[in-house]
């Protein structure tokens, strides 16, 4: 992410430190990832200091130090959805995209976690992208739904 989309992103948010999380959020959302570069142009415009900007980078899900891929796979292995075959949903997924948990492929396409529960037991196995909820997901439908995004 260049420094000059930083800026306007600064600018729009007429360069009060009461911003701080609205011009990480809006970073986060566009570049998918918070780059080093990025906080320290923050930290110098909103005169907020680095160690604030990084508890608050690492202290929030939303938010990410590392580089992400344009979209991110939620895999739900909770209690009800791991009964209903999630360990089979990320199998294929994880043969479909050629990554684990935790990873993001070379192409920067997607990233891969796998969550807890994703508050919608009824319908698992649940498997989330971009924030929405594809339910009752079998092996089969995973491609289905993964060869939508580019
Ligand atoms: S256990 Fe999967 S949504 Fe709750």
């Amino acid at each position: 992410m260049d420094l000059e989309r930083v800026d306007q992103i600064i600018e729009k948010h007429n360069s009060e430190a009461s911003s701080l999380i609205q011009v990480l959020l809006e970073i986060q959302s566009e570049n998918h990832w918070l780059p080093k570069e990025a906080l320290e142009r923050i930290a110098q415009r909103l005169d907020v200091p680095m160690t604030r900007i990084q508890h608050i980078a690492t202290f929030y899900k939303a938010f990410s130090l590392v580089p992400k891929g344009r979209h991110e796979v939620h895999i739900c292995m909770g209690t009800a959805c791991h009964v209903r075959g999630a360990p089979r949903i990320l199998d294929t997924v994880q043969d479909l995209i050629g990554i684990k948990p935790g990873e993001t492929d070379l192409d920067m396409k997607f990233s891969l976690q796998t969550v807890n529960c994703l508050g919608c037991c009824a319908l698992g196995p649940v498997m989330e992208v971009d924030g929405v909820y594809h339910g009752k997901m079998a092996p089969a439908k995973t491609a289905d739904i993964l060869k939508n995004y580019e």
